[in-house]
């Protein structure tokens, strides 16, 4: 397969979040060469200056934007998705707990993997922040697999030594050991990275969490990734297992847990001290809105973690989220600020998926737009993809509003075409 191609398309992308900028080419051009981005700029403007328009690939119907990032996801867990019924602590331990345990076996594991980064890429999501499961075997095989696909993903062992099913659970020292081990095997391994992955400070004692801190310390340029204030039962039941805790982001910040390379999902429920330490501190929130409506859990406030400056990129979190389609994870992020009084804008939309999403990974130097020397991510979105679909665009006046029909109205229908590196994956 080429990692080089000339395409010739509409083409969207976002050139700054703040302020929020974005640069619409109507008949435009990106020539991608060796996997990166080569040039981007007007058809006419390659014509004039001697480009042969006939060698592109030529879709004028489609729209062509970044490939997504989805900050937030648990590769086991589409095993689980749609479950039934529970809020979630219960949820963890009917569904998802047992799920997770069946990763033990390295075979399943290693399909299943395959099965999880084709369903992101069918999604047209290139990009993710994932949480493997507690076996530092199943997580090797998902990088593997990540690798072998050439996707730009970060991922973790999930380490959690106390407080779910004992068969998932690893040990404050072997968890860490398992986490080094991965970390000296992927993070930075071609596009690769690792991120330290405390579950949530209720499965995991004091010394996990110290030990954590102190791995993220030794390796300063991995990620941290956990949960924080998902649902009311849950900021209840951490501060009884850690009755040494002031609130829940102290039983992550007095680790040294809690910096600008953490990201953590949820944030639904943390006080106005908790959300004035996590912005001074730089922490990453993951908004998730399908899974907080599917579990239960609450209605995450954007307007109000703009207001005290956190940074916030969006996330499925399946198998709580019911989708990996960033499309209609945004439609849901747009139904939860509407019931909290803000209305979502469609290219602050894209930007949460594109740009903002890269960088709140620290990897913008990498993915997000379409700047030249950036690795060449993107997608071909069809907006014709259902009857109903394509009946409204016909009304839209605006690549704003375009994009608004299908982050409302789309799903995996609207990926025509996703290309990773510049290369078209067949999925
Ligand atoms: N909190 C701890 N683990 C999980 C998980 O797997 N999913 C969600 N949504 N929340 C969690
Ligand atoms: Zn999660």
């Amino acid at each position: 397969m080429s990692r080089s191609g000339a395409y010739r398309s509409r083409i969207l992308h976002i050139t700054s979040t703040d302020p929020l900028k974005y640069e619409y080419l109507e008949d435009g051009v990106l020539l991608v060469e060796d996997g990166k981005v080569a040039d981007l700029g007007a058809a006419e403007q390659f014509e004039r200056a001697g480009f042969a328009l006939g060698q592109c690939q030529h879709e004028p119907d489609y729209l062509l934007v970044p490939g997504f990032i989805d900050t937030h996801v648990h590769s086991p867990q589409l095993d689980v998705i749609a479950s039934y019924g529970e809020q979630l602590l219960e949820w963890l331990n009917k569904y998802t707990f047992p799920a997770e345990a069946r990763y033990a076996d390295e075979t399943y594991a290693a399909t299943s993997a395959v099965a999880f980064l084709n369903s992101l890429l069918e999604a047209g999501t290139t990009t993710a922040l994932v949480f493997a499961t507690s076996h530092h075997k199943a997580t090797d095989v998902l990088f593997e697999a990540a690798r072998e696909k050439n996707m730009r993903l970060i991922a973790g062992k999930v380490l959690m030594d106390q407080n779910a099913t004992t068969e998932l659970h690893d040990t404050a020292v072997g968890g860490i050991q398992d986490s080094e081990a991965l970390i000296n095997k992927w993070h930075g391994n071609g596009r690769l990275g690792y991120a330290i992955t405390p579950r949530f400070a209720g499965t995991s004692s004091v010394e996990q969490l110290t030990l954590a801190g102190e791995l993220h310390q030794k390796y300063p340029d991995t990620w941290i990734q956990s949960h924080i204030s998902e649902n009311l039962d849950e900021v209840r039941w951490v501060k009884e297992v850690h009755p040494h805790i002031s609130d829940y982001l102290d039983a992550y910040e007095r680790y040294g847990l809690v910096n600008d390379r953490a990201v953590f999902a949820h944030c639904i429920h943390l006080t106005a001290s908790e959300r004035k330490r996590f912005a001074d501190l730089g922490a990453r929130a993951a908004f998730c809105p399908s899974s907080n409506m599917f579990i239960g859990s609450g209605l995450f406030d954007l307007a109000q973690m703009k207001e005290d400056r956190i940074d916030v990129s969006l996330a499925s979190d399946v198998g709580g989220g019911t989708s990996l389609s960033m499309l209609r994870t945004l439609a849901d992020a747009y139904k939860v600020c509407q019931l909290k009084g803000y209305s979502l804008g469609p290219m602050e939309a894209l930007a949460l998926v594109t740009l903002g999403g890269a960088e709140s990974l620290h990897i913008d130097q990498f993915v997000g737009n379409f700047e030249k020397g950036k690795e060449a991510d993107f997608l071909m979105l069809n907006p014709n993809a259902t009857n109903v679909m394509s009946r409204r665009v016909g009304f839209s006046d605006s690549v704003e509003d375009e994009f608004f029909v299908m982050m409302t109205l789309g799903d995996e229908r609207n990926i025509a075409a996703t290309y990773v590196a510049g290369e078209k994956v067949s999925i």
